[in-house]
Order: C-alpha cells, then sequence, then structure tokens
C-alpha cells in the first residue's frame, strides 16, 4: 500500500504494546479492502491516557484499540461510550466522532463472533466459565445478555465470582449465572457443558497449568473454549480432547474483536472470506498456519 496524503490512522494504546498482533489483522484488512490505512502500536505511559487520546483526536486519527492496562482508565477521557461497554465496564475500541471519540467494547462481541464461526450456541446453553476476572466477567456478561440457560461461574476466590455474578444478574434481570468454588466443581449437576476457559491460567510460560486437573470434571465437558491464544493447544484444551470433547483457543476472538473494530472505524462489513485472510496472516504470524 502506498502512504499518501489521504492515508488514514489507526492504532493501539497501551502498555507494553510491543507483542501485539492487532496490525496484523489490521493491515490485512485494509489491503484487502483496499483502503488507504495503517494500524501503529503506540506505547503510552502511565498517566497519560488523557492526553494520548486529546493527542489523537487532534491529528485526526480514526480509531483507537485499547489495551491493558487502560481499558477501564480510557473511559475518563471519551465523549460517549456505548452502552454495552459501559455495562461490561471496559473499552478496547475507540471511533472518532465530531469532539471527541466513542467507546465500545468489542471484545465479547468478538468473542460471539468467534463461537458462531466455530458453529456454538450460547442461546440455551449451559455453560460452566471458568475465572471471575475482567476477561471472565465480559464473558459471563455475553453469556447473560446472549440468553445461555445457566451459567456456573467457577473461582478460585469464590466472592469475586459471587459479586460477578450478583452484578450481571441485576443487570440482565435474570439468574442465570451461578457462583461456586473452583474446589466444589463436583457440584455442577451431570450433564454436557461448553466450557469456557477465562483465567488466565496456563498462558505462556506456563503452559503446564489449568485451573482444573480432575478428570471427573472433563467429562462433563462437550466442548472447550479458552480465551488464551498462547500456547496455540493449552492444558484445559489438551485435557478436553483427551475426554472426547472438541476445543478451541481464543485467536479467533482476537481475530474477531479486531474485524468488529475495523468495522466501525470504516463502515464496512467484512466478509467471511477477507476476516479468514486476516485469520490465515495472524497464524502464520506466530507460526501456526
Ligand atoms: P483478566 O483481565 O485477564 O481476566 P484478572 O482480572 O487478573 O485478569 O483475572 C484473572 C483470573 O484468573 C481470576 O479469575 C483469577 O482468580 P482469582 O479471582 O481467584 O484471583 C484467575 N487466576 C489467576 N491465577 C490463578 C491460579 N493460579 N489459580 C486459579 N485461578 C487463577
Amino acid at each position: 500500500m502506498e502512504i499518501d496524503g489521504k492515508t488514514r490512522v489507526c492504532g493501539l494504546i497501551g502498555n507494553p504494546v510491543e507483542h501485539t498482533l492487532s496490525p496484523v489483522i489490521h493491515n490485512t484488512l485494509a489491503e484487502r479492502m483496499g483502503h488507504s490505512l495503517v494500524y501503529v502500536p503506540f506505547p503510552v505511559e502511565a498517566g497519560r491516557v488523557d492526553q494520548a487520546v486529546a493527542g489523537a483526536d487532534a491529528l485526526g486519527i480514526l480509531g483507537l484499540n485499547v489495551t491493558v492496562p487502560y481499558k477501564s482508565d480510557v473511559m475518563a477521557s471519551l465523549k460517549e461510550i456505548d452502552a454495552l461497554a459501559r455495562d461490561i465496564g471496559a473499552v478496547n475500541t475507540l471511533v472518532r466522532t465530531n469532539g471527541g471519540y466513542k467507546g465500545y467494547n468489542t471484545d465479547m462481541e468478538g468473542l460471539y463472533r468467534a463461537m458462531l464461526s466455530e458453529g456454538l450456541t450460547i442461546s440455551g446453553s449451559e455453560i460452566i466459565l471458568l475465572g471471575a476476572g475482567g476477561a471472565a466477567r465480559a464473558v459471563a456478561y455475553l453469556c447473560a445478555v446472549k440468553g445461555a440457560e445457566r451459567v456456573y461461574m467457577l473461582n478460585r476466590t469464590l466472592d469475586k465470582a459471587q459479586r460477578v455474578a450478583a452484578e450481571v444478574n441485576a443487570k440482565t434481570g435474570r439468574r442465570v449465572i451461578e457462583p461456586l468454588a473452583v474446589e466444589d466443581h463436583a457440584a455442577i449437576p451431570a450433564g454436557r457443558y461448553l466450557a469456557i476457559q477465562g483465567t488466565s491460567v496456563g498462558l505462556a510460560p506456563n503452559v503446564d497449568e489449568a485451573v482444573i486437573t480432575d478428570d471427573a470434571f472433563y467429562d462433563k465437558v462437550h466442548t472447550g473454549f479458552d480465551l488464551i491464544y498462547s500456547p496455540w493447544e493449552t492444558k484445559f484444551m489438551r485435557l478436553t480432547k483427551a475426554h472426547g470433547g472438541k476445543a478451541y483457543n481464543g485467536l479467533k476472538m482476537l481475530l474477531y474483536q479486531g474485524v468488529i473494530a475495523y468495522e466501525l472505524w470504516n463502515g464496512v462489513l467484512i466478509s467471511d472470506e477477507d476476516a479468514l485472510a486476516a485469520y490465515e496472516a495472524l497464524r502464520k504470524h506466530i507460526g501456526q498456519a
């Protein structure tokens, strides 16, 4: 792509940003769409998010992604926040509007589209969710909003799961999230569940760790979806497969949160074919093609 006077800039603010895969997604999409657009990571120092957002606005930067540790902090610097992002309490995408940026959360919708692309349904499903941190909280909200029948939220720290469950249940007006301590997983009724792994356990370099290693637990899992994509196959995924289940990693979630951000910035819809081209570029980039 040739950079000229009309080239638009999008980017990522966070700290650190050196290892981000987002440029692969957006630069591949721009190339396929024939858009003159470049995506650049910007490391932002602690305490300078507000300046970064104001500076981006002054420079006419079309859109920004926001990553750790600024997904909540950035909310104070925005002109407007989408209702869903406000409910989740985290913003990962900024869209430039007249007079400032509007914040969205595409992580959650990204997970939803990733699940759809794998033929997985939330509506009417019985789900086990591991974790109650920032990521798991957003997944719990997604499951509640998309009509899950029941979600057993298992966390090492029970009171955190209880707090998140109470909050999500109150916001969605349904008692769908059921909090449990990890060690009480045997209390989950017999059946076959979709299990979503939303903790940081198993993330490289701790590739031989999983929150639960009991065989009896994995006998209840028909599909395991890990939000982690590094390593490519987590211990949670290996255990799920060893018990006859299907397993997916989080790379498609990463892909689709980017695809949705790209759609918001450019007012376009990305076809499955273009999304899959970006997915292949991601896989190639991380040596999993
Ligand atoms: P994120 O934003 O990625 O969700 P987080 O908010 O720090 O990160 O949440 C991390 C999640 O991983 C939590 O559910 C945490 O459990 P606790 O609430 O009990 O801390 C879970 N987690 C992290 N390390 C863990 C471990 N060694 N065993 C079990 N759960 C762990």
